[in-house]
């Protein structure tokens, strides 16, 4: 269990690797073009996510993970602002795509941003009984179309205290809403550990299944 844990020196953040035991090659972007790469190929980030964005950058000596990254179009924007992201998800193919999409805009940029964070790619199966940071590691935690609410105690323990969770379900089309969370289960679980400052959510699926669609960004007590 020991080599599954990845400690974050906050400095200098390890480069990504697979933590399933066999560590792929460094994929560490050196990001210059970040904000072009996002809108035009990894697509546009959360516009809600951008809405609270600016609060994540007031611990921003500790870095953000965005958990099931994706192709990263989150993360991307993240870093354009100044925050270094550990991008994790359990496809190989969709970080490699942020890994050559961004990189392929570093050319094109015209204008320097003053302040760029960097990205650290990481291949993980994100589990409770396998989780792979330290304690106190992240001043923030972003899971944007991703949500096993097995994963909130993980989450806290990797919080510093101040440190900031959004979460951003899906919606309820299709059969989605059955893995969608229940009216009030987020909060309920959350609110012994975190002030939430904000919390929507929007009722979906079958009237008679308590399915909703939760944003919520809070901060650990
Ligand atoms: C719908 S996508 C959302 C991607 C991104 N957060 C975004 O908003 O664009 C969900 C992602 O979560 C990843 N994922 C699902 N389960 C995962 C797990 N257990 N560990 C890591 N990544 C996971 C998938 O591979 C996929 O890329």
């Amino acid at each position: 269990m020991a080599r599954h844990v990845v400690r974050l020196n906050t400095e200098s953040p390890p480069p990504p690797r697979r933590v399933s035991g066999k560590f792929e090659p460094p994929l560490v972007l050196e990001h210059t073009a970040l904000k072009r790469a996002t809108i035009s190929h990894l697509g546009s980030p959360s516009k809600a996510l951008i809405d609270v964005a600016d609060k994540l950058t007031g611990i921003s000596q500790y870095p953000v993970l965005d958990a099931g990254c994706g192709f990263g179009r989150n993360a991307a924007a993240l870093a354009s602002r100044g925050l270094s992201v550990v991008c994790v998800d359990q496809n190989l193919g969709r970080l490699h795509t942020l890994v050559r999409l961004a990189s392929s805009h570093i050319a094109e940029f015209q204008q320097p941003i003053p302040k760029v964070g960097q990205l650290y790619p990481l291949l993980a199966n994100l589990k409770q009984s396998q989780w792979p940071f330290a304690q106190k590691c992240f001043g923030a935690i972003i899971c944007v179309h991703f949500l096993d609410i097995g994963l909130l105690d993980a989450f806290r323990a990797s919080l510093v205290t101040g440190g900031h969770l959004y979460i951003e379900t899906f919606g309820g089309h299709g059969g989605n809403y059955l893995e969608l969370p229940k009216i009030g289960q987020l909060r309920d679980l959350l609110l012994p550990h975190f002030q939430l400052s904000i919390y929507r959510e929007r009722k979906v699926g079958p009237t008679d299944y308590r399915a909703v669609s939760v944003r919520l960004f809070g901060t650990k007590t």
